[in-house]
């Protein structure tokens, strides 16, 4: 039987709705801070993301500008089954074709602990045979399929004996600010360094100082962050583009209000310094892309000849920790050679240091006042706070 075609269109703009805000592992406190600080206070969370209301405008200004968060996905069904054969009726009886058209291509993403299912390949499989068998029953076509991510993208989370479906109204992940194009070595995710500023409690106006900068990724995001710009602005495409919800009028008026509500014009230092040559020219070219090249204060040179202003301020250092640099030995003095900087030269400021090697960092020589956890991939890391008086 073919069903009448009736997309919900504009009438669900203003309507609000369910959506997970997803994010890694430990940045649920930084990426709570960051909705509430636009009006989204969520109103439940897990280890993987907070839950929110708002309306499908309010996820097109929340894809431009949360910095720390993975995904946006919109609840569109939530119910119980206990196996395969019951997930692919349920999903198979959804009417996908509310929500987009059958010439559009889909990728479907999946996560569950159901004990039937051992490879989330085999579960997006069979999660993509239930959508495009509805269109194939309905409209008597088979949309495109595969792993793209480019147009609409579907996710499956399966918790026991209950099912969430998902649109993913950010498409390509958040993870990735577009800039970074010159990753140089053992980079941060940008989402990663945008959480772990939040988490360093900078306060956008002091300086920031980021020795061992890298490709520049913390760098980058501070400077974004005190001109009140984000680098997804650049980004051109989005999930929600691709469902029937979208107008491109009111995503223009929303992407021109945030264009506006940039100002560079009173900027704190950034500073940024390696003592690789190849770091600096990655972090000039990644901050160019971001459009924040002219307020960073780059230079090559060893940490230890960092300028430091004498406002107080953030100093974040990401030194080498061994899983994916260098050797370890080696690496002992260089974390002590850390801990005499931050006490020489850097009194009055906060000192952090991201690291992923807990007996590295007992070599800094420091009281802790804080060590704040992180995932970077599956390295478990640390923030480490230090007060230098
Ligand atoms: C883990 S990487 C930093 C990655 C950076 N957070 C990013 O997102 O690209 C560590 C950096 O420390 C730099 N480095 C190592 N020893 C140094 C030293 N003595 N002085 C300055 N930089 C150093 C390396 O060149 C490398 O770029």
């Amino acid at each position: 039987m073919r069903i009448e075609y009736l997309p919900l269109g504009k009438n669900i703009l203003n309507q609000k709705e369910v959506f997970f805000v997803s994010c890694a592992p430990h940045v649920t406190p930084w990426l709570k801070q960051e909705l509430t600080a636009c009006n989204f206070p969520p109103f439940e969370e897990n280890y993987t993301g907070l839950f929110i209301k708002a309306t499908f405008q309010d996820v097109i200004l929340l894809n431009y500008k949360l910095l720390s968060a993975s995904r946006i996905l919109w609840l569109i069904d939530k119910f119980k089954s206990s196996d395969q054969k019951q997930l692919y009726k349920k999903l198979n009886n959804i009417r996908w074709s509310d929500y987009f058209s059958e010439k559009k291509y889909i990728t479907v993403t999946s996560q569950t602990n159901h004990p039937s299912i051992n490879n989330s390949m085999f579960l997006n499989q069979l999660c993509k045979d239930a959508i495009v068998d509805y269109y194939q029953k309905n409209f008597n076509i088979r949309p495109d399929s595969g792993p793209l991510r480019s147009e609409v993208v579907i996710h499956i989370h399966w918790q026991h004996d209950q099912v969430w479906v998902y649109l993913d109204t950010s498409g390509e992940q958040l993870n990735k600010h577009g800039y970074r194009q010159n990753p140089f070595k053992a980079p941060v995710q940008e989402n990663l360094a945008a959480a772990i500023i939040y988490a360093t409690g900078w306060d956008r106006k002091s300086s920031f100082i980021n020795p061992m900068c890298g490709s520049g990724t913390f760098a980058i995001e501070a400077a974004l962050m005190a001109g009140n710009s984000s680098p997804l602005l650049d980004r051109v495409n989005f999930g929600y583009m691709h469902l029937f919800n979208y107008d491109k009028k009111i995503q223009r008026q929303i992407k021109s209000r945030l264009e506006d509500e940039k100002d560079f014009t009173s900027m704190p230092a950034i500073i940024a310094t390696d003592n690789n040559g190849y770091a600096i020219k990655a972090t000039r070219e990644n901050s160019n892309r971001a459009g924040v090249e002219h307020y960073i204060d780059m230079e090559k040179c060893d940490f230890k000849e960092t300028k430091i202003p004498d406002d107080p301020g953030v100093v974040l250092v990401n030194p080498p920790y061994g899983e994916r640099l260098g050797e370890k030995e080696d690496l002992g003095a260089l974390y002590t050679s850390i801990g005499d900087f931050f006490k020489q030269k850097c009194k009055g400021k906060t000192g952090f240091i991201f690291t992923g090697d807990l007996a590295l960092a007992k070599k800094v020589g420091l009281r802790t006042a804080a060590r704040i956890p992180f995932f970077n991939g599956t390295i478990e890391c640390r923030l480490l706070k230090y007060d230098l008086y």
